[in-house]
Formats: C-alpha cells, sequence, structure tokens
C-alpha cells in the first residue's frame, strides 16, 4: 500500500478528522474553481469582444450572420407590418464593405447570404408598403446595383417554407437529413394546445443524449397560460414580434449540483445543449416546431427572473424554448450555412 493510501486510511478512522479533511478539501476546490474562472475570464478578455479593426474572415462573418440575421429575422414575423432593420441594414452593407476591402472571396456562402438578405429585406419592405419610411433605401438601393453580379449567381432567396418532417425515404442517413432539414427555428404557431403527453415523450428520447458520466443534469420547466408566458418572456431580448404567439414556454435548465468542482464549470453548457439540440429534433419529428430563445442576461436579470419561482437556485438557465404547432405555410428565414470545408480542419497538415 502506498503511503497516500496508508494515511487515507488513518485519517478515516477518525469521524472529526475525516469530516475537516472534507471540510478543507472543499474550501480548497472553491479557490481552485477561482482560479479556473480567472483563466477563462483572460480568454474572454482577449478573444471574445468584437473589435471594429478585427477584418479577419471568420470574425467578419460572425458579425455579418448576427447582423444580417436580424433582416431574415424581421422577414417572418408575424402580425402587423411594420418598419425593422433599419440599423443592421446598415450595419450588414458596412461589414460587406469590409469583406471586400479586405480581399474575402464573394462566393463565399455567408457574404452571398448577407447579399441576398439585403436584397430580399428591399424587396420585403416594398412588399409591405414600407419603402417610404425607411431612412436607409437610397443607400441600400444603391448599394445593390453595385453588387448585381453578385447577386446574379445562383440566386439566394429568404424566407424559405418550413420543410415537413418525415418526408425522407427509407435509410437512416436519409431521414435524419430530412429531420436536420425540417428542424427550423419556427416564429410563428398556431393556437393549438400542445399536448402534455407529446411533450413527455420527446423529453423521454432526448435524454437519449450523452452526458458527461451519464449524470443527466437536464430539466425542463414548462410555463403555459398566456400571462405566465408573457410575464416570463418579458425577461427574454429575442422573442420581440412572436414571443405573444408562444403558447407553451420551456426553460432548460441544469442543475449544477450534479457536478464536482471547477474542472466542470462549462460541462452544464454542454450537457444541457447537447439535450437541448435533441429535444428540438424530438419536437419536430412529432410535428411541432420550436424556437430556442437565448439566456444571455445580465446578473440582474437572472435574478429578477428567479423571482417568478420558476426555476431553483442551484438550477442554470441554459436558454428557453418556444414550442408550439406551426400554422401552415410557415416561413422560415434561410440562414445560408457555412460550407463544411470551412468547418473542418485537419490539424498540421492532416489529410487535407
Ligand atoms: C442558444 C440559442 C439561442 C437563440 N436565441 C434566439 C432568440 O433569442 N430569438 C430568436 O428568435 N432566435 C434565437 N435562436 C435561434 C437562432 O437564431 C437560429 O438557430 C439560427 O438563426 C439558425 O436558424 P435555424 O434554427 O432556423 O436553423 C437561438 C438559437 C440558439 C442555439
Amino acid at each position: 500500500m502506498g503511503i497516500k493510501q496508508s494515511l487515507k486510511q488513518q485519517v478515516q478512522k477518525s469521524t472529526l478528522v475525516w469530516g475537516s479533511y472534507q471540510t478543507v478539501k472543499a474550501q480548497v476546490n472553491r479557490l481552485r474553481t477561482a482560479a479556473f474562472y480567472r483563466y477563462d475570464a483572460g480568454r474572454s478578455w482577449r478573444y471574445m469582444i468584437w473589435r471594429p479593426t478585427n477584418d479577419a474572415r471568420w470574425a467578419l462573418s460572425s458579425e455579418l450572420l448576427f447582423q444580417y440575421h436580424k433582416l431574415e429575422k424581421g422577414l417572418v414575423m408575424p402580425g402587423k407590418p411594420r418598419l425593422f432593420g433599419t440599423d443592421p441594414v446598415r450595419a450588414t452593407m458596412a461589414l460587406m464593405r469590409r469583406w471586400e476591402a479586405a480581399g474575402h472571396p464573394t462566393s463565399d456562402p455567408i457574404y452571398r447570404g448577407a447579399c441576398a438578405t439585403v436584397s430580399c429585406y428591399r424587396a420585403g419592405l416594398q412588399a409591405r408598403g414600407l419603402e417610404r419610411e425607411s431612412p436607409a433605401l437610397a443607400q441600400i438601393d444603391k448599394f445593390l446595383s453595385e453588387r448585381q453580379s453578385t447577386l446574379a449567381v445562383d440566386p439566394m432567396t429568404t424566407p424559405v417554407p418550413l420543410a415537413a418532417p418525415g418526408t425522407a425515404a427509407a435509410g437512416s442517413w436519409q431521414a435524419f437529413e430530412a429531420l436536420s432539414v425540417a428542424r427550423r427555428s419556427v416564429r410563428d404557431f398556431s393556437s393549438q394546445t400542445v399536448p402534455a403527453e407529446l411533450v413527455q415523450e420527446a423529453v423521454r428520447v432526448a435524454a437519449l443524449s450523452p452526458s458527461a458520466c451519464n449524470r443527466q443534469p437536464n430539466k425542463v420547466v414548462l410555463i403555459e397560460g398566456r400571462e405566465e408566458i408573457d410575464r416570463a418572456l418579458a425577461f427574454q431580448n429575442g422573442n420581440r414580434g412572436f414571443g405573444h404567439k408562444v403558447p407553451l414556454l420551456a426553460v432548460l435548465v441544469v442543475d449544477s449540483t450534479g457536478y464536482f468542482d471547477g474542472s466542470e464549470r462549462n460541462q452544464a453548457y454542454v450537457d444541457g445543449g447537447l439535450f437541448a439540440m435533441s429535444l428540438m429534433f424530438a419536437l419536430r419529428a412529432l410535428g411541432l416546431g420550436s424556437c430556442s430563445l437565448n439566456w444571455c442576461v445580465t446578473p440582474a436579470t437572472d435574478r429578477a427572473f428567479r423571482k417568478l419561482g420558476h426555476v431553483k437556485d442551484q438550477e442554470t438557465i441554459m436558454m428557453m424554448l418556444a414550442i408550439g404547432y406551426p400554422p401552415e405555410a410557415v416561413t422560415v428565414p434561410l440562414s445560408p450555412r457555412r460550407h463544411a470545408d470551412d468547418v473542418i480542419r485537419w490539424s498540421k497538415g492532416g489529410r487535407a
């Protein structure tokens, strides 16, 4: 037996000494956790803040996606047409100019998606009779006329109809691809009640998701009733224009007491994210639609939301999820994806 093991056996003999050892160990772990968070803070400081001077393709394409997604989203909002997107369209055009000046390829699907979205936004304003209200109209028209050649190549349109799940031919790959295509963020819902059994069934299957050491830390808090949903959504910044149509709201949380120390500080988000993805697939396969709703909030908002009583103190909020039946003929943004070659990097030259 090694020295460490025999020492441990001696210590375990006395309940008092063993208890004190455990208390000290927990305190040391807390201090180590503080050091881990300091490391994370340093990385966030260095890499996470957008800078107007960073024209690297990855950072610029992320900013572009962020901005033009607001235009795509505006084009699928239910209800009375109203002017939207003036700041995002200006930001998108400015980012595209930076992209071009930096010499990045204009064949990139993210850049082409931006160009198409500005064009569809322009058409959307016209279709809604809002073009005269837009203070950016002249800028947009000039911008688009200078980019006719990009727009002419294999034109993209947004929005597009939501695909139905389960239309694939037999075969697991086709079925998976069809479900991936059909699982889109839906931002309009019919008033049909979502049956509790369907949610139960979706959660049962989503629970098959992997989690670190199979601890399965996920919980789904369901909120129903117009007033209660609206009260909860008032704390979330991404549901404007469609929040009032959400018939069932889930708060996806992870119980943080399932993790042993600070080295697992990000595990909740990994386990929670994997579960959330499966849940969205499951809901879609059952004919429902969903929309993830970010929980990128300040500590003050997080605390205030907790006062509504839906979430326990030890539960970390991953995100909210709007759930409901999509209305017939609902549309979703095109939301072009990066090319797989842009996502894969064979390390150190690899097979590339
Ligand atoms: C964690 C997370 C948070 C999101 N938050 C919001 C949100 O607050 N409001 C919203 O309308 N969409 C939200 N979305 C949906 C994204 O905009 C959407 O997933 C993305 O544009 C890709 O489109 P798709 O889901 O239709 O494929 C969120 C997605 C994720 C994964």
